[in-house]
């Protein structure tokens, strides 16, 4: 054998025992280059063929040349290996294990709106009310009729309201506009004398950054003998001050809804500046905030709801439960709330 190849079959053991201790595509690259690069084992033996007699160097430099194929193919071959099993460890180390304990927060939150609805809610039965719920999907008839907005009415309008096809069984139904048809699901479920409140689930055709097309709502309802307007405004100063958690402003404006006469508009003192800051992006400088929407029960409604309105009579409320979320926890995009995306209310709380 000449000393050629022997030097070749050197080269060649020497890689073979090198390669089986590789473990990693970087060691790979090294190893690669200590035989194949410019400097490297095999490479000198290239060149040394060059210094062969003539007739010596064709059998030796096919035994060289085929090596140097076996040993690219080799590595190859282990870094294809390599890179499969270091690619499945960086994907289990990706992986998120469902099942383990959560480290640092609860295990779980309520969503903000939920949170808000829980909160007044509360405060409501301290109140000596019952929750009472209605279905989302509503006949015309108790979202509209007995409430006093009879076929003209505009906010009717299809621009304004999801309506389903037409059904010759149950006339046309649609995706309730607001939480007011339970008042009269739950006159004639329960009769006088009633306190309830009625969270849930509303739908508009609105959709821009402070509309979303379902939004959550609050509804309150209190239907006795002689009831005075003063009452409803100790209640809801009692659910606003209990909410924020201190002594608000409020006052009390005209408004005008079709189920209630008379009608008002509840305004609190602005949360975010109390009315200090002429440019807060919360309240647009005026200092108040717009949170409810009242009044006394119309007596067309408490005679729909199959109650006396000779007898009885009560007041009503609604309110925005997105919007009074938003205000307690400072969220000033609606669609933050529905997006899904929780690293937001998440990174509040490590802050
Ligand atoms: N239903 C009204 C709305 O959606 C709110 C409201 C409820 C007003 C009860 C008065 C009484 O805007």
């Amino acid at each position: 054998m000449s000393d050629l190849k022997r030097q070749a079959e050197d080269v060649r053991s020497s890689f073979e025992q090198a390669i089986a201790s590789v473990t990693a595509t970087d060691a790979l690259q090294e190893l690669r280059v200590r035989y194949l690069g410019k400097k490297g084992e095999l490479t000198a033996l290239l060149k040394s063929l060059g210094k062969l007699p003539p007739d010596e160097r064709p059998q030796a430099g096919e035994a060289v040349n085929a090596l140097r194929g076996q040993i690219e193919e080799k590595i190859e071959r282990k870094k294809q290996d390599l890179t499969r099993a270091e690619d499945a460890a960086a994907e289990a180390l990706d992986k998120v294990d469902v099942t383990l304990p959560s480290r640092g927060r609860p295990a779980g939150a309520f969503h903000p709106v939920a949170q808000t609805m829980h909160e007044i809610v509360s405060i409501m039965l301290g109140l000596g009310y019952s929750v009472a719920l209605g279905p989302e999907i509503e006949e015309e008839h108790y979202n509209f009729e007995c409430l006093n907005m009879p076929s003209w009415h505009p906010a009717r309008d299809m621009q304004d309201t999801f309506y389903f096809p037409a059904d010759e069984e149950t006339g046309r139904r649609l995706l309730r506009t607001h939480t007011s048809p339970v008042q009269v699901r739950s006159m004639l479920q329960y009769g006088a004398p009633l306190r309830i409140v009625c969270p849930g689930k509303v739908y508009r055709r609105d959709n821009d950054p402070t509309h979303s097309p379902m939004f959550n709502q609050l509804e309150g309802l209190l239907v006795e003998e002689d009831v005075s307007f003063s009452v409803l405004k100790g209640s809801l100063r009692e659910l606003m001050n209990g909410f924020f958690g201190r002594e608000l402003k409020n006052r009390f404006r005209a408004s005008y809804f079709p189920f209630t006469e008379p009608s008002m508009e509840l305004d609190i003192e602005c949360v975010e500046c109390g009315g200090k800051n002429l440019s807060c992006r919360v309240c647009k400088g005026t200092g108040w905030l717009e949170v409810c929407g009242m009044g006394m029960v119309h007596p067309f409604v408490v005679r729909s709801g199959g109650i006396d309105p000779e007898r009885y009579n009560g007041f009503a409320f609604g309110l925005g439960l997105d919007r009074m979320a938003m205000l307690k926890y400072g969220i000033n995009d609606l669609r933050l709330l529905f997006d899904g995306n929780v690293s937001y209310f998440l990174s509040g709380r490590d802050a």
